[in-house]
């Protein structure tokens, strides 16, 4: 049977730590589904269509990758796919809490599917999408953090360049 994987996230925008966490799971899993979500009360910069466009471009050379963007709860998504594993990245302690409040409401939901966390290379471990979008807006150059294109894009956002 194929081994499926989901790695949910906003990726607001994606960033060299998340392409890490999908290369690395990606050598894994015989396929792995980024999956997008599509919250409507959580205000993202980019659209769903803008991130899910730059996710395929940073990816488009690993072929088990697929991205699709979903709504609800992550782990009817999961089930609907046929996979039985959840990806998400830990970084430092402070991701802890919350990943550890998340993996457990999901098994409590679905015990039939487990979550699986994996570290970026030590190089990516430090930042966030957040702090990317803050540092941008106040002129900083994010060329070791995201790609060339996504950098591109963040400054047309943000300071309508
Ligand atoms: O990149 P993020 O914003 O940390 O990802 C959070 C995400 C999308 C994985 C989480 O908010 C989620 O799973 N949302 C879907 C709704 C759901 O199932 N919530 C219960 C999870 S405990």
């Amino acid at each position: 049977m194929k081994k499926i994987a989901v790695y949910p996230g906003s990726f607001d925008p994606i960033t060299y730590g998340h392409i890490d966490l999908i290369k690395r799971a990606a050598a894994i899993f015989d396929q792995l589904i980024v999956a997008v979500v599509s919250n409507p009360q959580k205000k993202t910069l980019f659209n769903i269509e803008e991130r899910e466009a730059m996710l395929k471009k940073a990816t488009r050379d690993i072929p088990n990758v697929v991205i699709d963007d979903f709504s609800g709860l992550l782990i009817d998504y999961v089930r609907q796919k046929k996979a039985r594993v959840i990806i998400r990245g830990l970084r430092a302690i402070s991701d802890f809490e919350f990943e550890f409040q998340m993996a457990l409401t999901n098994q409590r939901l679905a015990e039939d599917i487990e979550t699986f966390f994996l570290t970026s290379n030590e190089k990516y471990a430090y930042f966030s999408s957040g702090i990317i979008k803050e540092i941008v807006k106040l002129g900083a150059n994010v060329k070791y953090f995201v790609p060339l294109f996504v950098e591109k894009e963040l400054n047309r956002k943000l300071k309508g360049k």
